[in-house]
């Protein structure tokens, strides 16, 4: 066992679809948690008797910097598997930088901490997010006018791109405090944990998606947080997950 797994995890967005998955199978993993939600009473049933979680309930975008700092203090990843709720005041009513706001929060209180080994932020985003510097070359010009339309109309896409800016050009791979990953999924699925590949750039044109489990989301996510090797492979890269054994197209 890594001392990353030791050291815990603090995830955000534990009472959602995926985060759900990835707090039941850090606990699964033995790995200690510290989860701060809105609601308690959304956790998966199953996790909240688990000795191993700590559950904070609070709203992270109001959360005072120092609060923040105190729950990430000692902890070696933060995950976060934050996501606007599904619903007219989720897409379009505030906070529309809820993922953004969270991951500059997260690095703030890295930042401040000055932890020995750098904290490692894992981000789940989506495959509708560029790499910097338009390191995405599948992306034809008609899928990038579609991509900037999405952003331009839909709140959470564009929050989606600035929160992986943000670790991209403004925390960049030397920072002394923070490393980072971001997930990139294809179209999320229910179903149990089966194969899947990582890409380090997309596979798949949003015209004709690939699917990607939320089960092998989450084991992706937590292999980064526990798994050495898996860090140093993707650690300052935005990988791509899809469904499907490794070797072969989904
Ligand atoms: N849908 C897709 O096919 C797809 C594909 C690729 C990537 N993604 C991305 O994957 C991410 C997660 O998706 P998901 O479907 O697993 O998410 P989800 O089930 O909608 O869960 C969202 C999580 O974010 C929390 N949240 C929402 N608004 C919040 C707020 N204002 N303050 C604090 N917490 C808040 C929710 O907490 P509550 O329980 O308190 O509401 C919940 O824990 C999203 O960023 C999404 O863009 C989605």
């Amino acid at each position: 066992m890594s001392a990353a797994v030791t050291a815990g995890v603090v995830l955000l967005g534990a009472t959602g679809r995926t985060g759900g998955r990835v707090l039941t199978q850090l606990l699964e993993r033995g790995v200690g948690v510290r989860a701060i939600v809105r609601s308690a009473e959304r956790l998966p049933p199953g996790a909240v008797a688990d000795p191993r979680l700590t559950v904070v309930e609070a709203n992270l975008a109001s959360m005072p910097a120092e609060a923040l700092r105190r729950h990430v203090e000692g902890r070696s990843s933060v995950i976060s598997c934050l996501g606007h709720t599904v619903s007219l005041r989720g897409v379009f009513g505030p906070p529309r930088d809820l993922v953004e706001g969270a991951v500059r929060a997260v690095c703030d209180a890295a930042t401040s901490l000055r932890p020995e080994t750098p904290l490692r932020l894992i981000l789940m985003s989506s495959v509708s997010v560029n790499r910097p510097a338009r390191a995405d070359v599948r992306r034809g010009a008609g899928e990038r006018a579609f991509v900037a339309v999405l952003r331009a109309l839909l709140p959470p896409a564009r929050d989606n791109q600035r929160a992986a800016d943000a670790l991209a050009s403004e925390v960049g791979a030397e920072h002394p405090f923070v490393e980072w990953v971001v997930v990139r999924p294809d179209s999320l699925t229910d179903g149990d944990q089966t194969a899947y590949q990582t890409h380090e750039g997309l596979v798949a044109s949003l015209f004709r998606p690939d699917t990607t489990r939320m089960a092998n989301v989450a084991h992706f996510m937590v292999d980064l947080a526990t798994d050495e090797a898996a860090w140093r492979r993707w650690r300052g890269q935005m990988p791509v997950i899809v469904d499907g054994a490794p070797g072969r197209r989904a």
